[in-house]
């Protein structure tokens, strides 16, 4: 069958008249840059019938290019963007007059560039910000109008330049600014009501440095859509034409339409107080620990320990020091923190640490082709186990789908939604835990509340007895959202004025009774961290061992099947959060051990044992126990703990 023109682009009639679609057809539009938006830009303005087009970009496709690129697929690889898109263009229409400009636009061939041009689609790489510059001005100087669509987020933000109204310049003010503040003025301007930053989930892939952000191929999609409405609209004479300083934000992830309005461009208020805040981000996220780059780490056993040390721990301890014997051989340095921490109860909290840290670097070795092999050294002291891990190189193993989620895995402490788990789900939860463990559920609104009870006394004795008042003194960093060595104050799941009052009152334990006794100080935060919490799960759990645990070998293994548990609820998308005190201040009662001296609130554990016992169906099933905690869906925290580079956390014994 022959190409027709008329029959191709029948179906825009309607939308479009006949004469319309004509002068359309006669039409030239430059593009510069076929990449993530310039590729869908021309097609979408190809199937729209323009006849015409100039197009630019030096580039080849590449794999980083996949996720959004109209162009980026395995045939594509490697080739230069501007023949792969000409050559699906032209499979839309064959009569297209292409100018082609395959060094891209500069300078020099400018005026080549917008020859002939009725309108200018702005497409360029988000930091050519002096080139695209020159652009817009061009296109201002010969009156031609220009639109740039900006895929933000899971959302487009379309500013438009007309002759005779605002220009480029005048709206964005990026003269005489150094290269990160024009990224920041470009970024305001274009998005003067960021939605997108919202929902932003790791500040840490903005690289600045690197002229490196995520994108999401549906933003790309969305630009295409606006811009070819704009092009409609601009080049038929018909429809309101918002121009800048007007602009207009369609974020489909927040279901928002914002349309702004700043007169003066950049120097409005607003916009000089967005730049202020927006400057004040990147300096957090470029200098703290969600920005942490990454280190290249040379041999295997160097990633694999890179992975490992993400292993979690009570409140961030991280109770372990790594030696490296040789490339095959590492020594874990295990500690506890018995000796100050309430929570350590002889030093078992510290020891499923260890396991999970020996699991998250059993699995992280399967990423190399490595076996994990470790021993608990038999003469190490019970406070101090040493641990030998050998690496075994096997053909038999394969990654471990738990792999990926490493890093990813972080404590929630926020509430969840209450949506239930799926039985699939459920499932392969309690087969995370593997063989000599299983899980126990408490779900259902009944099974919340009887847990919110348990865990609103349970918080009673944290925050009215100084043994836990002393940690809780060390183990929260005020005022930060990563921590590397303690958990962070915007980790802690509560509101501001709340954690202003506990900031307080943790500076000394007079402070504490103060608030306790006259204030009734310990309301607020339990039902901020513990009531709302606990009703706002999909569900609470229990790994349970087949045996009670004894040795530090079985704390270990609990510590493994837990970050299994972890590590697996990761896979799929929940959140969660250990609740580890009620077991704790249970395990005290059951083997009758005093651990304050405050007598009332001794007297509220032996309460919160036989709660405990009772939710879980008898004394003998809290006695097998090993983690609690709770899981459900919800967004990821924003604030989390980190962890130190490798380089601190490895000691040289000179053995
Ligand atoms: C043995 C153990 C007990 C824990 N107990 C609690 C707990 O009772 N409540 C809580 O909110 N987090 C608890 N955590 C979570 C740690 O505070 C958290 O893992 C650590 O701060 C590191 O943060 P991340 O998990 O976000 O990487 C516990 C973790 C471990 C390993």
């Amino acid at each position: 069958m022959e190409f027709d023109y008329h029959e191709a682009f029948s179906r825009n009639l309607g939308w479009v008249t006949e004469a319309e679609q004509e002068i359309l057809r006669n039409k030239r539009i430059a593009i510069a840059g076929m990449g993530g938006v310039g590729g869908s830009h021309l097609l979408t303005l190809t199937r729209l019938g323009i006849g015409a087009f100039n197009i630019a970009d030096f580039d080849q496709f590449e794999l980083p290019n996949f996720n959004r690129q109209a162009g980026a697929s395995v045939s594509h690889l490697g080739q230069p963007k501007l023949d792969v898109m000409s050559t699906l263009a032209l499979d839309i229409n064959p009569h297209l007059d292409l100018g082609k400009f395959p060094t891209g636009v500069d300078t020099d061939n400018l005026d080549d560039f917008l020859d002939g041009v009725d309108l200018y689609v702005d497409s360029l790489d988000f930091f050519a910000l002096e080139i695209r510059r020159e652009v817009f001005a061009a296109c201002y100087e010969k009156g031609i109008p220009s639109v740039t669509a900006a895929p933000l987020g899971m959302g487009a933000a379309l500013l438009c330049f007309l002759p005779g109204k605002m220009s480029f310049d005048e709206y964005f003010l990026l003269q005489g600014q150094s290269e990160e503040e024009q990224a920041l003025r470009f970024m305001l301007g274009l998005a003067p009501a960021p939605q997108h930053m919202s929902y932003l989930v790791d500040d840490s892939r903005i690289d600045f440095n690197a002229r490196k952000g995520p994108s999401t191929p549906m933003a790309c999609e969305l630009c295409a859509g606006f811009a070819g409405t704009y092009a409609l609209k601009i080049l038929l004479n018909r429809g309101e034409v918002l121009a800048a300083p007007r602009g207009i934000h369609f974020d489909a992830y927040r279901n928002k339409l914002a349309t702004t309005w700043r007169p003066g461009g950049n120097n409005n208020p607003l916009q000089r107080l967005g730049l202020r805040i927006a400057r004040k981000r990147v300096m957090a996220s470029t200098g703290q620990g969600g920005g942490q780059q990454e280190q290249t780490r040379n041999t295997p056993l160097e990633r694999i320990l890179d992975l490992a040390r993400w292993a979690p721990s009570g409140d961030n301890d991280q109770p372990w020091r790594f030696e490296i014997v040789d490339d095959a051989h590492v020594v874990i340095h295990a500690n506890d923190t018995r000796e100050w921490c309430v929570y350590d109860l002889d030093g078992t909290s510290s020891q499923i640490a260890v396991g999970a840290l020996l699991e998250t670097l059993a699995i992280a070795a399967t990423g190399e082709g490595l076996r994990a092999e470790a021993s608990l050294r038999p003469d190490s002291p019970e406070d101090a186990p040493l641990i030998d891990v050998r690496l075994v190189p096997d053909p038999g193993v394969s990654s471990r789908v738990l792999l990926p989620f490493i890093k990813a895995r972080v404590t929630q402490r926020k509430p969840f939604t209450d949506t239930p788990l799926s039985s699939n789900q459920k499932q392969s939860l309690e087969r995370a835990v593997g063989d000599g463990f299983s899980v126990v559920w408490i779900e259902g609104k009944a099974g919340r509340r009887r847990m919110a009870k348990l865990l609103f006394h349970s918080a009673h004795i944290r925050l009215t007895t100084p043994e836990a008042f002393a940690v809780h003194r060390q183990n929260i960093e005020w005022g930060v959202q990563f921590s590397e060595k303690h958990i962070p104050e915007g980790a802690l799941g509560i509101d501001l004025p709340t954690r202003k009052i506990m900031r307080w009152a943790l500076q000394s334990w007079k402070r504490v009774q103060f608030m306790n006794r006259f204030l009734a100080g310990t309301w607020l935060p339990r039902l901020q961290m513990d009531w709302r919490t606990a009703l706002g799960c999909a569900a609470h759990f229990m790994i349970v061992a087949d045996e009670p645990l004894e040795s530090v070998e079985d704390y270990l293994a609990g510590g493994r099947a837990m970050q299994r548990f972890w590590l697996e609820a990761t896979r799929q998308g929940l959140q969660f959060q250990p609740e580890m005190t009620p077991l704790i201040f249970s395990r005290y009662v059951t083997q009758s051990r005093v651990f304050t001296t405050v007598a009332p609130e001794q007297e509220l554990a032996t309460r919160v044992a036989g709660e405990l016992s009772a939710i879980l169906g008898g004394q003998e099933t809290m006695s097998r126990g090993v983690y609690m905690g709770r899981v459900g869906f919800g967004p990821l925290p924003d604030s989390r703990s980190t962890r130190p580079p490798l380089e601190s956390l490895l000691i040289d014994t000179g053995s």
